[in-house]
Parts: C-alpha cells; structure tokens; sequence
C-alpha cells in the first residue's frame, strides 16, 4: 500500500469516526440522519470556536449559518406571499390565487428553533406554509418573533400574542378573507410551545370575541421543570436535539446567566416553594405505562428558593403550558398533537395528552414510533413528507 492510499484509509476511518452514530434498529434512514448530525455538529463545533475567539456567542453564529436558508417571498402559480406587519410584528403571508366565493380557512403558524433560531423565512418553513395554503385553500400567516439571547420570555410569548390578536380582528379577517369559525394556530417545538400558550391566552381575553377551532401542536415544549423524564433519558443523545441542547435553549429564554442551565442539568432547580406545580409535570402518574418501561421516579430535589425569584418565567402557564390547572384546560379547543419516540420533548407532549384528554377536551395524537425531533423541518426524509401530509390531510378534514 502506497503512503498515499495509508492517508486517505485513515482519513476514511476518521471521517467515518466523525459521522458514525448508533441508531436504534426501526430507524428509516440512518445515513441521512449521521450526515444531516454530522453537518449540524460542524457548524456547532464553528460556533463555539468563534465564541472560544471571543469573536461572538455561539447562538447568534447559530443564526448566520440559519439565515443562508432562509428565502425571499416569492409568490408561485398557486399562492401570492408576501412579507408584511402584524402589530410591528414581522409575518409572511401566503394566500391562496385561486378564486373563492366562500370565506377561507385560516391559519396562524409559529416555527420552531428553541425560542433562538428560526423564522418564516426559513425555506422548509415557508415550503410548508406554501403547501399548506394551497391545499388547504387557506390564507396562512406565519408569524415572525424576537429571539433570544436578545430577547428573553416573554417577548417571544409577546409578540406572538400580539400579531395573532392583530390577525383575530374582524377588520383584518375579512380583509384577508378568512372565516371566523375556521380559524388554526399550529407550531413545532418552541413554536408548539408558543401555540399552545398563545391558545391558553386566548381564552381569557375579553378582547377577542374569535375562537380558535383547532390547535395543532408538533413535537412540543411544555414545560422546563422536570428535564429527567424518560424521553429525556433516553434520548439524553439523541441527534438534531441532545438533552443539553435543550436546556441551553429554555436557559436562553429566561435568562443568559449559565447557572440556571447547570441547575436544570441536575434537574435541581424546582424550590420547594413551587412542589404543588410538579404535580402537572409528574409523569409518574401522566403517562401511560408502556413509555415510562423501567423508568424510576424520583422524588425531587429542591433547589435555591432564589430561582423562582430570578426566573419566574420558569413557572409562568406562557412559558409552560402544562403547568395550567383544569379548570383552564377544559375549554381548549380540537387539539392535535404530534409525539415522536426519539425526542426529549415526547412525554412533554404525551402528558399534555393525557392532561387534556382528563379535561374532556378532544385530542387526535399521532405518536410516531420511529419519528425524531425535526422531523417536521428536515425535508430531506422521507417521514418529513409523510408528516406533513398527514397533518395537512388531517386539517383538511377537520378545520
Ligand atoms: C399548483 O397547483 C396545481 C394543481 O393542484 C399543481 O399541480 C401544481 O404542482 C401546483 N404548483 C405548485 C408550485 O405547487
Ligand atoms: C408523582 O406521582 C407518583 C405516582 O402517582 C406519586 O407517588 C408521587 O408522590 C408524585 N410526586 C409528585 C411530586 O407529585
């Protein structure tokens, strides 16, 4: 063997020590998955060396790598987009070009991207809007929000309030020309998160006489205080979205001070002050057994009564959801919701279910066996297509 050909069998092994990662047996995909996490990391492993230079925090290198993919709205044969404000708030919408007598159906989309990263600009974002209104034959908003680090809970929670609020005017309904009775709020991840918080919001408005029909929520966020259950063990990592990935980006909501990530990583963080909220994050007794397997509950361990102080958001129904009582759950609207198996976020989902179905609120949930975190985004894979027609064709039927 030549030096040459030494040199490129160790840059193969090394290539393939880089990207190589043990996927369990049912996954579709897996070399899609190694390169798609092996991309990722290298633009991870960038960001933190141009933060290590003092250059810039990770995150916002995070952003400039994201804005590569984002595009411009540009109107096709079916749909006019266009890029406008609700409120200030920045929204693309996208409305169907075909003639229609009848009022339209109506959705308000939030994208996901931890409360950090993203915006309707993103390619897969706006491919999905797109898609939707034209099969829907619906008018689609997809919202903008500011992120943090900037930022921090609850503009983010804000500012999606308030273009949705812009967007539930009968002045503005009927300019777009959306049915009232017809109307959808939709969001994966972060964006489910803000979906489902915007939803709660809503009914204790006195200002908006509109009612939501339906909220579907892909893969949500619903709660940061328990970050040891065991989708989150299992999964700890997991490609696209680790268990510390995760508690950096509900860290960077609240706050840019690091202890609140290490507490949170010790799952320490919940004062003793706040135990009557663990009761609604307790998945011991809210999800159903053949996920929790051989999982142990813990009781908990009280952090420093200083958190809640420092971060009230942690424990405030925008940020966390899940933590609603009942009384508030019960008139929630047709909720959908998507979980997938290899996701930290899944049992934040599967409690909800649980938590709403208790309620007697009507809940459709698509649990995908062998679905991950992105699978909505990452067009891709072949279960991205599969996701989002069924959650298309489910609108269809239902909004
Ligand atoms: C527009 O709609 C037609 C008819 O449904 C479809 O065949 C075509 O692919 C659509 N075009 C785009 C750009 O989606
Ligand atoms: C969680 O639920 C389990 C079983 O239902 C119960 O034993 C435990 O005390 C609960 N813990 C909290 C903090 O609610």
């Amino acid at each position: 063997m030549g030096r040459k050909s030494l040199y490129l069998l160790i840059l193969g092994v090394l290539v393939a020590y880089y990207v190589y990662i043990p996927l369990p047996d049912n996954f579709e995909e897996p070399w899609r998955m190694m390169l798609t996490n092996a991309h990722l990391n290298t633009i991870g492993h960038l960001a933190n060396f141009v933060q290590l230079l003092g250059i810039s925090n990770s995150m916002d290198s995070f952003k400039i790598f994201m804005s590569f993919l984002e595009v411009s709205p540009t109107s096709d044969e079916n749909v006019t987009v266009t890029d406008t404000t609700f409120n200030n708030i920045p929204v693309r919408v996208f409305m169907p070009k075909r003639k229609s007598e009848a009022l339209r159906r109506g959705l308000f989309y939030i994208h996901g991207g931890g409360w950090c990263l993203g915006s309707a600009a993103l390619q897969h974002y706006d491919l999905l809007s797109r898609w939707t209104a034209d099969r829907l034959d619906a008018v689609v908003i997809s919202t903008n929000y500011r992120l943090a680090p900037q930022y921090h809970f609850p503009i983010q929670f804000e500012d999606v309030y308030n273009a949705l609020r812009w967007f539930l005017r009968t002045k503005v309904l009927a300019q777009y020309g959306v049915d009232p009775e017809r109307i959808a709020v939709s969001g994966d991840s972060a964006g489910g998160n803000l979906a489902a918080a915007v939803t709660q919001q809503l009914l204790d408005d006195p200002d908006v006489k509109v009612k939501l029909k339906i909220q579907s929520l892909i893969y949500p966020a619903l709660q940061p205080l328990d970050v040891d259950s065991p989708s989150y063990r299992e999964n700890s990592h997991f490609p696209l979205l680790s268990r510390s990935s995760m508690v950096r980006f509900w860290r960077e909501y609240f706050t840019t001070d690091p202890s609140l990530e290490k507490a949170m990583l010790s799952n320490q963080h919940v004062p003793v002050e706040s135990h009557h909220l663990l009761k609604f994050v307790n998945w011991s007794s809210l999800l159903p057994e053949r996920y929790i397997k051989g999982h142990v509950y813990k009781n908990p361990i009280y952090g420093s009564s200083e958190i809640a102080v420092k971060y009230p958001g942690l424990f405030d129904v925008r940020a966390a959801p899940l933590l609603a009582d009942d009384k508030k759950l019960r008139s929630l609207p047709l909720t959908y919701v998507i979980t997938c198996q290899y996701d930290v976020l899944r049992d934040d989902g599967l409690m909800y279910v649980t938590r709403l179905r208790d309620a007697g609120v009507p809940v459709i949930h698509k649990h995908i066996e062998n679905g991950f975190h992105g699978a909505f985004s990452f067009l891709e894979f072949k279960i991205s297509h599969r996701l989002i027609n069924d959650y298309i064709s489910w609108l269809h039927e239902n909004l």
